[in-house]
Parts: C-alpha cells; structure tokens; sequence
C-alpha cells in the first residue's frame, strides 16, 4: 500500500496529539522527540476515540476509562497481548504519510495466536 496524506507537520506539535482520517481511517498521531507515531484512535476497551487522552511520557491514556497504551507499540500496559493498531508512518517534505493497509494486524486489538 502506498503512504497517504494525514496531516501537515507544521500541525503536529511536539507532545501534542494530532488526529486525522487518512483512506477513512480515523487515527490519532503524535510526534514525541522528533519521532512519529500512528494508532488508530479507537481504544480497544470500548472503542473511545483519544480526543481529549492524556500523554505522559510514551504513555497515552484513553479518556473514556484511563487504559494506558505505549505508543511506540500500541501495547496495552496491563495486558500487552492487547494492541491498538499502529501504522507506518513518514515525513514528506511537509507532510506527514502513513500507510493504511486493508487488513491492519490487530484490528480487533486481540494479538492472534
Ligand atoms: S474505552 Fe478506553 S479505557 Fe474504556
């Protein structure tokens, strides 16, 4: 798959959550010590989106019930076979690009066996 348009870097500040739907797909970015990350923004518990999640470190904790997931896996720090999907994620030029595939890893957030 190809890396898609999801937001302009200059956009994306340091520290600060991002969020963008590139192919449709609704993902929170976040750029942390001029390294970018991409998880979808659905938390695996019961699907919140992050707007509003709380980063503390590599730490991002959902709002909805404070699941705290790291973002450079997308582990659940309780239970690390729980996953967000994160996608690959570039700069180009000004613009930042993740690929989306069609079949994400750990869409259910449940690592398969
Ligand atoms: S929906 Fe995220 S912790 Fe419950």
């Amino acid at each position: 798959m190809p890396y898609i348009f999801a937001i302009k870097d200059k956009e994306l500040k340091e520290g600060e959550l991002g969020f963008a739907s590139p192919g449709g797909i609704s993902v929170v970015l976040i750029k942390k010590e001029g390294k970018l990350y991409a998880l979808r923004n659905k938390c695996s518990h019961m699907w919140c989106a992050f707007r509003g999640a709380h980063l503390d470190g590599y730490i991002l904790k959902c709002p909805c019930h404070d699941w705290r997931y790291d973002i450079r896996t997308g582990e659940f720090i309780d239970a690390p076979e729980i996953k967000l999907d994160t996608y690959p994620v570039k700069r180009q030029g000004e613009d930042i690009l993740i690929e989306i595939n069609d079949q994400p890893k750990q869409r259910t957030g449940i690592k398969e066996a």
